[in-house]
Order: C-alpha cells, then structure tokens, then sequence
C-alpha cells in the first residue's frame, strides 16, 4: 500500500530546532499564550509569532488553521508552519491540524513541535491520512516525501502509543488503494491474491471458488459472476483474538469488482466510477488487517463476495429466475440491482457457518442513497437498535458521518413478484435505498442483529474530504475499528 509519509520521534533539543532543514511546525493556542517550544521558536525568529498575535493574524483562524512564514530569520528551515492549536485541543481538532500539514507536505523533511499537545498521535494520524496519494498507475517518478519527525518530551511513550494508531492509518491505505484500484488491475484474482498475503499477518484466508458455492446453492451471487471472464469469489478472513468459541462478530462487503449494469446496462457517462463498487468488501478487507496487525482481542470474521457484473452471452437476462442459498426464488427484474444479489447468499453463508453474535455490512449499493444524503453522509438501516447506536457512535467519535433509515414492513410489499418469491427491485425509483435494504433483511434471521450500511455515497468522492484527497475515502474503517474495540475488546 502507498504510505506516503515516514515518522520518527525525537526528544525535544532546542538546539536541533534552531538547525532543522525542511520545514518547522509549531503550535499555537488562538489565545496567543505560547508554549516553552513556542517561546524558543519566537526567541529564535526575533519574535515572529507574538507579532502575529499582537497584529492579531491569528484571530479569524480555527483551531486547525495554519499561517506559513517562509525563510524565517533564526532557523535554518525553509519555512515555518504555525498552526493554530490549543493545548487541550480534542482529538476531532488535533487530527484536522494533522490534515493541514499533510496537505503541505512535499519532498522537505517536517519537524513537528508536539509537546504542549494532549493528542500528539491524533495530530501524527490526520497528517499521515491526509497526504495518501494514489500514484500506482503514474509512470513519472515521484519524489519521495521527507518524512515527519515528531519532537516531544518522552518519545518513547509517544511512539508505543502511535503504533496502533499508524496501524489504523495503513488499514485506511489498504482499503482507499483496494478502491482505487481500476477493474483490470484488480480482478477477483487479483483481489483475493492480495488478501491472501494478510495470512502473514495471523489471519485464516479461506476461499470458495464457483464450484464451491454451486454446490452450497448459492446461485443469487453465481448469477451476477457468470457474465465475466473473471470467476466469482468468496473470501473469507477469520481473526481469532479474543476467547475460543466466542461467537464472532461478522463483517460482510459487495465486492462487484466492476458493474456495468449487466444487460441492463449502465449509460456511458459516469460507469468509469463504477471501479468502486467494490468498496464495502475493500472496507472489510482494511478493518481485517488492523485488527490483525494490533492484535484486537476479538473474534471477528471478514466476508467478501468478489464478483464482476458483465455484459456476455453468458450473462443473467432481466427475467431469469435464479435460487439463493437459503432456498428463496429471486426474479432478477433489473440486472443492475446486483449488489443485494451477491450480499443475500455472503449474508446467509456467514449465519450458517459462523453463528455470529452480529452482522454488520457494507456496500456501494444504491445511487438513490447518494440523491437522500450525498456524498458526505452514508446510510444506515438496522433491525438492531443496540447495534445500530453503537455503530452510530463509533461513526461520530471518528467523524465518519452516518444516518439511520427508515425500514418496514410497507416497503418491503414493493418486491413482490407474480413468478417468483420476490423480484430483486422494488418496482419504481421511490425509497430505492429502503426497498435495497429490505431486500437484504429478507436474508438475514429475524434474531440476527444486523447493520447494514451503504456506502454508494461515501465511498469515493469527487472532492477531497478533510482526510482524503479525491478519490477513495476510506469511510468506515476507522468506525469499525473502534466499534471492536469499544464493543467486544476487554477494557
Ligand atoms: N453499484 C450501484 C450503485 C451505485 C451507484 C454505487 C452510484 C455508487 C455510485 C448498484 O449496483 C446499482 O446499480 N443500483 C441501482 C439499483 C436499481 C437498478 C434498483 C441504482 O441505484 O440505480
Ligand atoms: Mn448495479
Ligand atoms: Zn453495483
């Protein structure tokens, strides 16, 4: 994965400051009281910050903001980045302060003055998310950034406490690269190749291939692969790190490598994007490594149905009558309501063999949620109150916007089908986002508690979001990252 910034920790030396080459970058409170590294800073520029205070530079910033002074006098850096940051800044501000620098960062080596910061490492991580870049497919050579170095009191202590963090920046990486990652590049081959090496990391990889899932009946997934060239997959990742036997909790994504809508095929403008819509098992696969690389004392299983939606001789005909795992008849009215067809049988696959103690899943499923919450919020619908607050919770502490929908019995009469026990759409465009969802709980066991989040919007966007350049977010990791911990994680 393209980690673009390296990081180090050094003690704070004053002296060290004053040589730094590069860039420096130090804290200061919009009250203007300075901090003992602050102080040495403006001792050393001939008061450069208490001018900005005084000349009241600072007053219109947010906490966050930075104002960059070039070739200060007194130090040897090329520039000086003052951000405007309290001491006890919350983590929501220290990591958008991190955003700032990652935004400037570049080929110069960064010293960051940390030490008057109660979130140091919050800072480190907005700064390392901020400046991913996804250069894989650029032939020109990229200069390699010059690394961050962040001087505080006890580096040793900061370091230990990064680790896990760095870790959940990597996860982000592993996802937004997954996303990224055009359909050509990352066939269902190549996408299970690539979870296979997490297998270094303690997690069991097992796949079912098409022969496998035939035999388990699995023919709502099989009927969305079997137009392309590229053979369907079941990818299944088990972390194992909390009690034996616990029932573990079960984390599926849609993983339509690419979809052109089948037969009924998408217009030409905008399909490009739909490299993307593998983005709930990318997600799943991202949380699956961070989980695994800080040791998560939980039992969590990842599920990703890989499959490619294509237009073939081959291919599934509006009409056709297909049977999922469980036993259910689908009419496929609309080849390009796909994504509810994979997630039925991963759905009822991961309840039959893991007897989990809950289901949460991911999937770029409706454009009809990108027209009810944009691109800045995802969708969430749950048959689980409990759950579903927890999830919600985990979303906001990580500034990962969510929302819960409406769901019923009203909506779910919409899938009726004169031939079959439901058709796969919900007949006109109305509510097309619930009607996906109750589709998706008619395979799910009424004591199952459930979240099912849709990330069609959220996944990857056409602007930069404060974490991400544009391109793949990487919604959604972080929250479920957190929701482990918080939920099934001792202490
Ligand atoms: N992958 C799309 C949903 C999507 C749209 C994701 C835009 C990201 C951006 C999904 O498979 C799809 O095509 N859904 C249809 C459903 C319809 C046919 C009922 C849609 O939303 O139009
Ligand atoms: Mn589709
Ligand atoms: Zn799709």
């Amino acid at each position: 994965m393209t980690s673009p910034v390296s990081v180090s920790f050094a003690e704070t030396d004053l002296d060290a400051l004053a040589e730094a080459p590069g860039r420096v970058a130090v804290f200061v409170p919009s009250d203007g009281r300075l901090s003992p590294s602050a102080r040495r800073v403006n001792r050393l520029t001939k008061g450069a910050l208490t001018r900005m205070v005084e000349r009241g530079a600072l007053d219109k910033l947010k906490p966050g903001d930075l104002i960059t002074l070039a070739w200060p006098s007194g130090l040897a850096a090329e520039a000086l980045d003052v951000v405007v940051l309290a001491r006890n800044a919350t983590v929501e501000e220290s990591r958008r302060a991190g955003v700032a620098l990652g935004r400037v960062k570049g080929d110069k080596a960064l010293l960051v003055l940390g030490d008057p910061l109660r979130h140091p490492v919050d800072v480190l991580l907005g700064a390392v998310l901020r400046a991913y870049e996804f250069t894989t497919h650029k032939t020109a050579e990229t200069k390699p950034a010059g690394g961050l170095t962040l001087m505080v009191g006890n580096p040793a202590a900061i370091e230990a406490a990064a680790g896990p963090v760095l870790s959940v920046a990597e996860g982000v990486f592993l996802t937004r690269d997954l996303v990224n990652e055009p359909a050509n590049h990352l066939t269902t081959t190549e996408f299970a190749a690539r979870i296979a090496t997490m297998a270094d990391l303690g997690l069991k990889i097992s796949v079912l291939e098409e022969k496998d899932m035939a035999k388990l009946g699995m023919g709502a997934l099989l009927s969305v692969g079997h137009g392309s060239i590229s053979p369907s997959k079941l990818v299944v990742m088990e972390w194992q790190g909390g009690a034996k036997g616990e029932a573990p909790l079960a984390l599926v994504g849609k993983g339509v490598i690419f979809d052109t809508g089948g037969i009924s095929m998408k217009p030409a403008a905008g399909m490009e994007d739909m490299t993307m819509d593998m983005g709930g098992a990318g997600v799943v696969t991202g949380v699956m490594h961070i989980l695994a690389r800080r040791k998560a004392q939980a039992n969590v299983v990842g599920l990703v149905g890989l499959v490619e939606n294509m237009v073939s001789d081959r291919a599934t005909r509006p009409g056709d009558v297909v049977t999922s795992m469980k036993g259910d008849t689908i009419e496929v009215i609309n080849t390009d309501a796909e994504g509810r067809l994979v997630l039925a049988d991963v759905l009822w696959y991961a309840q039959e063999k893991y007897k989990p103690r809950g289901i949460i899943d991911l999937a770029t499923l409706t454009g009809a949620i990108i027209i009810g919450l944009g691109h800045e919020t995802a969708g969430v619908f749950s048959n689980d109150d409990a759950l579903c607050k927890a999830f919600l919770k985990a979303a906001e502490a990580e500034g990962e916007a969510a929302w819960r929908m409406p769901m019923g019995a009203v909506y779910d009469e919409k899938l009726a089908s004169q031939i079959a026990d439901m058709r796969n759409v919900g007949g006109g465009r109305e509510a097309g986002s619930i009607t996906a969802a109750q589709f998706l709980k008619r395979f799910v066991r009424a004591d199952m508690p459930w979240v099912h989040l849709d990330i069609a919007g959220v996944a990857s966007v056409k602007a930069d979001t404060p974490y991400a350049p544009k391109g793949a977010s990487g919604w959604g990791v972080m929250a479920l990252n957190r929701l482990v911990a918080e939920m099934i994680e001792p202490g």
